[in-house]
């Protein structure tokens, strides 16, 4: 063995987290930084693909520093990261020709009706399983070629590489010289056939995306190519598994067979549930998508509910209303209410993703009296979060006619009790969480690990998974069905309010 440790990154929506872990699975070092959001317009949300890197880095050189380890101990890197977001470059100076397009961001929902308009859906579905959304790269790919002068020409001519942020960041990772994706990742883009696993011809030309731009697509567990020493820490590593942060997060909560379930609060929240080598076709509220590929092994598919707002609401509740200082306020607020007091806020903020799919949805919040103070508010932005994982198990097990026994919950909002003895009431199911909740970067290093020799094989991973909190639900069924019959009607409300 090269190392004794192994480091992901774990590139997300709102912050790189990097974590340093060694061969017992202990979690050794961490740091994290939030980077810049950028909102041009309503609707319209951009990062800084450079920036993107420079933190990145930065936060690696701490997390190292923290584990009190050198680059050159790492035995191999793993990448995870938001997924969808698209970033063009150009081939020969590396340089961006874009602010990255968002996943939230709903600046490509007037092609994507159009498509769907055209009669596109059963074909897209049928190839990708996914539905057409601006939430999925083509729609930001097309957006680019069409908008960002000469970029079509440049395209077409070979000069210009697309990839989500993985491909980004295994470019920089590599010096330039891996232009790759993972299967996971590509299952993201409305442009990747996930049955045939090959870019799609069809797919291309209905989002008019030359074959040109595309990465080469490989297993999630599979060494990339190494680190270059002058990119990174002065260090040759191999960069040795890539996957989209919500399929690691299965991974990494060890859901290996068929059937298991998590969902993982984040920025959004995406309920996914392992469904083996055989994709699971959705009745159309939910995604049919690729959990990852491990080395030759055949890859297998996860059915999943993709909600877009979740810990994002509490955020905006900080940064919009500024009525919070942190998210970790939220939980006391929303005990200092005995009841919701029929307040409902359905966080819209970006449109609905499943089971609703409505890119002109916009946030509601309904119910407000002269009583209503911010522990309501709070105590709202708390019950959206478990409502709307409501809304996508239910579709999950009407889909997949397996009755969850029950549900694995991690991300940042894991650790908020009150959310989490509310998730396992309105679902009525046990909630478990484990002891390492940030399972996305712990899924993507233990893919790194499999491909290097690091560990055996996923009996070895399964056995590091350890409970530390399970939540039993106390909600009797009437109760249940009331809240969550009120939620639904404050959903319709929300409907169609945005014009464009
Ligand atoms: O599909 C979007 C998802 O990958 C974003 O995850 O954790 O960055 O909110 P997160």
């Amino acid at each position: 063995m090269a190392g004794d440790y192994v480091l992901a990154i774990d590139q997300g929506t709102t912050g790189t987290t990097v974590l340093i872990f060694d061969h017992a699975g202990a979690l050794v070092g961490r740091a994290y930084s939030e980077f810049t959001q950028h909102y041009p317009r309503p609707g319209w949300v951009e990062h800084d693909a450079d920036e993107i890197w420079r933190v990145s880095m930065r936060v690696v050189g701490e997390a190292l520093g923290d584990a009190q380890i050198s680059a050159r101990q790492l035995a191999a890197i793993g990448i995870t990261n938001q997924r969808e977001t698209a970033v063009m470059w150009d081939r020969n100076t590396g340089e961006p020709v874009h602010n990255a397009i968002v996943w939230q961001d709903r600046r490509g929902a007037a092609l994507c009706t159009e498509l769907s308009e055209a009669g596109n859906d059963g074909m897209v579905r049928d190839k990708t399983g996914l539905t057409i959304d601006a939430y999925f790269s083509g729609s930001k790919i097309a957006w680019m070629l069409d908008n960002v002068e000469g970029l079509r020409e440049r395209a077409e001519r070979g000069e210009i590489a697309f990839g989500t942020i993985d491909s980004w960041m295994v470019y920089k990772l590599t010096g330039g010289h891996a232009h790759v994706t993972d299967y996971s990742n590509a299952s993201r883009t409305l442009l990747y056939n996930i049955y045939n696993l090959e870019w799609d011809r069809d797919l291309l030309n209905l989002f008019r995306v030359p074959d040109e731009i595309l990465p080469e697509v490989r297993p999630s567990s599979y060494v990339y190519g190494n680190t270059d020493p002058g990119a990174f820490f002065q260090a040759e590593v191999p960069v040795a598994a890539v996957i989209g942060d919500q399929q690691a997060a299965l991974f990494g909560e060890a859901a290996y067979t068929k059937g298991l379930a998590k969902n993982t609060y984040g920025t959004g929240s995406f309920a996914l549930m392992n469904t083996g080598p055989e994709p699971m076709k959705s009745e159309g509220d939910l995604l049919t998508t690729i959990a990852w590929g491990i080395g030759d092994e055949p890859v297998e598919y996860a059915l999943e509910g993709a909600i877009f707002i979740t810990g994002a609401a509490v955020q905006w509740l900080r940064d919009g209303l500024g009525i919070i200082k942190n998210a970790a306020e939220t939980e006391e607020l929303a005990r200092s209410v005995d009841s919701n007091d029929d307040v409902y806020f359905v966080p819209a903020l970006v449109g609905l993703g499943a089971p609703h799919w409505e890119p002109y949805a916009r946030g509601t919040i309904v119910g407000l009296t002269r009583g209503t103070t911010k522990a309501h508010l709070a105590r709202a932005a708390l019950e959206s979060m478990a409502y709307q994982t409501k809304d996508v198990v239910d579709a999950m097990e009407k889909d997949s006619g397996i009755k969850l026994p029950g549900f694995r919950a991690d991300g940042g909002a894991a650790a908020n009790g009150w959310l989490m003895q509310f998730q396992a009431d309105i679902l009525g199911v046990p909630v478990e969480v484990p002891e390492i909740t940030e399972t996305t970067a712990l899924g993507s290093a233990y893919l790194a690990g499999l491909a290097t020799g690091f560990w055996d094989d996923r009996d070895e991973l399964a056995a590091k998974w350890k409970l530390a909190n399970r939540y039993e639900p106390q909600m009797s069924d009437e109760e249940r069905n009331r809240l969550h019959g009120r939620w639904k009607e404050a959903v319709e409300r929300s409907k169609s309010w945005a014009r464009e």
